[in-house]
């Protein structure tokens, strides 16, 4: 099939979208368990760069998979095709110059380093979200935990579907040491040392 299709090339490009916006744009990729904190997390984080006049997009596991992903379930080749999407998606959002928040679990390391991989150096940064599992399944705020461990959900991250962490994230957040606000502090700290930010 892709044999009959050209890439149309537009006259607007990357640099010029980001530019009237002033901003460098990127994808930072939280990672983490269900009830990590990513959505906390990313949600205050976007919250704070709107407040600085950043052009920000959220992209969240809970939403998509309500839209466009809502034919995916939880097996590894669905969430593999999640991630595919979704960061199919945020390379789009870069194109037009925004700065992506992208909340998903990707469990998975290669799907992690495949969405890295459509985007140039330096517009990938991955965020673990690291908080530990007997912590997220304290917190469980969705009552997914409680349901799993009963046996009514299958291939239930850090249960019976396995969570790869990041071997070197760009930012490595310790939820246990930090609170939302201070983390969201730091990440802004990075890219507004790093000229994300104009
Ligand atoms: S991912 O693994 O494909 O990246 P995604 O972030 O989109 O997952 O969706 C995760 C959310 O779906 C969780 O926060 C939770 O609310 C819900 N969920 C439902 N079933 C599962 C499951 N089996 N494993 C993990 N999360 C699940």
């Amino acid at each position: 099939m892709m044999e009959n299709l050209a890439w149309q090339t537009s006259s607007v490009d990357k640099m010029q979208r980001a530019g009237i916006k002033r901003q460098k744009p990127c994808i930072l990729w939280f990672t983490g368990l269900s009830a990590a904190g990513k959505s906390t997390i990313a949600n205050a984080l976007e919250e704070a760069l709107f407040r600085r006049g950043a052009h920000t997009y959220l992209l969240d596991g809970d939403n998509v998979r309500h839209g466009l992903n809502q034919d995916l379930g939880f097996s590894d080749l669905d969430r593999e095709e999640n991630i595919r999407r979704v960061a199919e998606m945020a390379r789009l959002f870069v194109d037009a110059g925004t700065i992506v928040l992208a909340a998903f679990i990707s469990p998975f390391r290669r799907d992690r380093e495949m969405a890295r991989s459509l985007v140039a150096a330096g517009e990938f940064i991955e965020i673990f979200v690291d908080t530990a599992l007997e912590e997220c399944e304290r917190r469980d705020p969705k009552g997914l935990y409680g349901k799993a461990r009963r046996g009514l959900i299958d291939n239930f991250t850090g249960l019976d579907s396995p969570y790869e962490a990041p071997d070197r994230p760009e930012i490595h957040v310790l939820t246990d040491r930090q609170g939302p606000a201070q983390i969201v502090l730091g990440i802004v700290e990075y890219l507004q040392a790093r000229d994300y930010l104009g």
